[in-house]
């Protein structure tokens, strides 16, 4: 309804009748979820009350995410992991913030050419599926130094309720279905994996049926127990180096003795009077949304129009631009020297927007740096809690279900992630993305990520906690979410719903979600020279989950007497929910 109508807090039609004031009545989503204390935002529902029970016994944000990141490894086994890794964004009361890399570490056995046959070609799904596809695992790692480092409660407070989720079963909705079916035909192709997500029949599990999963509450319990040793130097580890041998992986003991979590300075720029907090390398995402950011903040995108031609425009150059730069230069800081500092300096942006033409589309063909020759699931996960410590995890098997293998006896389901090294430069991954010697495999190397989980305070203050799945285009959705809530006024749950663009340079394609431009757009575009079109391919653009602190939106925060935390689930999430108290 037009604003134009809105007299006295009474609607007044065009035909003048009065109708009482209904807030949603603005909104193209259903209103965020508004709470006072406290807010989880996560992929299924039971791990939201999972990390809310934490907060209201006394836990603090980091003891909320550890809680979660646990319990979303027995509910939502697409992404939700002990077997794989990931990034946790802290952001502390008293505006400190630090970034956990526990991201999986390439095998010490592992080599450039592992993926390629005598010829020097991929072999496909050898980077995919089955153990040669698995890199060490840092979930437990990660979790374990986070709650060591800035949480407040004990190991078996934390992993509780993932035991019991684990022991006694949870029952299964719509949401968990869907999520399951999409694995089931990888699934069914490792014994231990299926005997865990088939019934005994080999069929699929059914709404309402519930799960249970004995070897993993084991596998919990002796976490618990022992604390991260009995993963990394037990007999958790040994099953797992044992089932990778004889399925023809080269995982080793020594490479989990080794495994350690790296602890980072965030990667951190200003958008807008924002101060943006993100992935610093090993993960590509930070460094590249600042870059983008950096792009756009001298397009005025609010004036310009969400899904408008020149807005769209102005995106899919800044977007073109950063993804060859992430392709060609970033990789693990441990190996490579990322040109950091170069790509987030806003001098370097304007040169950029120099060579952006406001007419034609770019070619990313002719940015080619020299030398160059996936359904998939993440997830992400936003907390934040009654004193202001800010928690964004984004975490992952890399495909859903990972690499489809479940050592026996262990429960745990084992990721993919070497799929994101550059297999071959030149050669596109599950993701398409066609990358360079930078993120070249060698042993102990973390493959670079674009896993974004970002937190941006406004004055010193919290402002937005935010994060998305969706692989290469975790960059993008969460830039994009930004934009809305910042650029575009939406509130929080509008910004995260709000339908998509996408372009990662290579392929030089313009990809959209249904909606995403009008009609005259789209036309408008093409005769610029953009290859715009819907996906058929990729349906999965991510299920980012947010928190804006202060009021739902920009407009409410200005205005003062909104909600403090305001969560939102992406609408596309089929089991997700915001919590809050
Ligand atoms: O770290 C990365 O960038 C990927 N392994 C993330 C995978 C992912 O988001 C899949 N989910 N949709």
């Amino acid at each position: 309804m037009d604003t134009r109508f809105m007299k006295a807090g009474v609607f007044v039609t065009a035909l003048g009748l009065a109708l009482a004031p209904v807030t949603q009545i603005y909104a193209a989503s259903p209103d965020p979820v508004a709470a006072e204390h406290g807010m989880v935002v996560t992929a299924q529902h039971l791990a939201s009350e999972v990390g809310v029970e934490v907060l209201k016994s006394g836990g603090n944000a980091v003891d909320a995410a550890v809680a979660v990141g646990y319990a979303l490894a027995v509910v939502y086994p697409t992404a939700g992991n002990i077997g794989g890794g990931g990034f946790m964004t802290i952001r502390l009361k008293d505006g400190k913030t630090t970034f956990l890399d526990f991201r999986e570490r390439a095998p010490l056995a592992a080599t450039k050419t592992m993926y390629l046959d005598d010829q020097g070609n991929i072999v496909k799904g050898r980077s995919t599926n089955g153990y040669l596809a698995v890199g060490v695992p840092g979930s437990v790692a990660g979790f374990e130094m986070a709650r060591e480092k800035y949480g407040t409660k004990s190991r078996e407070e934390l992993i509780g309720p993932a035991i019991r989720f684990a022991r006694d079963g949870f029952v299964l909705d719509q949401g968990d279905i869907a999520s399951l079916q999409n694995g089931t035909k990888k699934l069914s192709t490792d014994p231990a994996a299926a005997a865990i997500f088939l019934k005994a029949d080999a069929k699929p599990y059914a709404i309402g049926e519930t799960l249970v999963q004995a070897d993993l509450a084991a596998t919990l319990a002796a976490i618990s127990d022992k604390g991260s040793d009995a993963f990394y130097k037990g007999p958790i580890a040994d099953a797992i180096v044992k089932a990778s041998g004889a399925g023809g992986g080269v995982l080793a003991k020594a490479d989990f003795e080794q495994y350690k979590v790296r602890e980072l300075e965030p990667v951190k720029c200003n958008y807008r009077g924002y101060d943006i907090v993100s992935s610093p390398p090993p993960s590509s995402g930070g460094v590249i949304i600042c870059e983008i950011l950096n792009i756009l903040e001298n397009y005025p995108l609010g004036y310009l129009g969400y899904g408008s031609a020149e807005t769209v425009h102005a995106m899919i150059e800044a977007m073109r631009y950063a993804y060859v730069d992430r392709n060609a230069s970033l990789g693990d800081p441990d190996f490579v020297d990322n040109p950091v500092s170069k790509l987030l300096d806003k001098k370097y942006a304007k040169d950029i927007r120099d060579k952006i033409s406001p007419y034609k589309a770019g070619v990313s063909k002719e940015l080619t740096p020299k030398g160059f020759g996936e359904s998939t699931e993440t997830t992400h996960y936003s907390i934040v809690d009654d004193e202001g410590n800010a928690v964004a995890v984004t975490y992952t098997l890399n495909g859903s279900f990972g690499a489809g293998v479940v050592a026996a006896g262990t429960g745990i389901l084992l990721n993919n992630e070497m799929d994101d090294f550059t297999s071959k430069p030149g050669v596109p991954n599950l993701y398409g993305l066609v990358q360079g010697e930078a993120n070249a495999i060698q042993p102990k190397k973390t493959p670079l990520s674009s896993m974004s989980p970002t937190i941006i305070s406004k004055d010193g203050k919290p402002f937005m906690v935010i994060g998305s799945p969706g692989g290469a285009r975790i960059i993008t959705i969460t830039l994009e979410a930004i934009i809305n809530v910042i650029d575009h006024g939406m509130d929080i749950q509008e910004a995260i719903d709000a339908p998509r663009i996408h372009h990662q340079w290579l392929p030089d394609r313009v990809y959209m979600e249904p909606y995403a431009l009008s009609g005259d757009t789209m036309k408008i575009l093409t005769e610029m020279g953009h290859n715009v079109g819907i996906d058929q391919d990729w349906t999965i653009w991510g299920q980012a989950a947010g928190i804006l602190v202060g009021g739902k939106s920009l407009g409410e925060i200005t205005k003062g007497g909104g909600a403090r935390y305001n969560g939102a689930m992406d609408s596309r999430s089929g089991s997700g929910s915001a919590r809050g108290y």
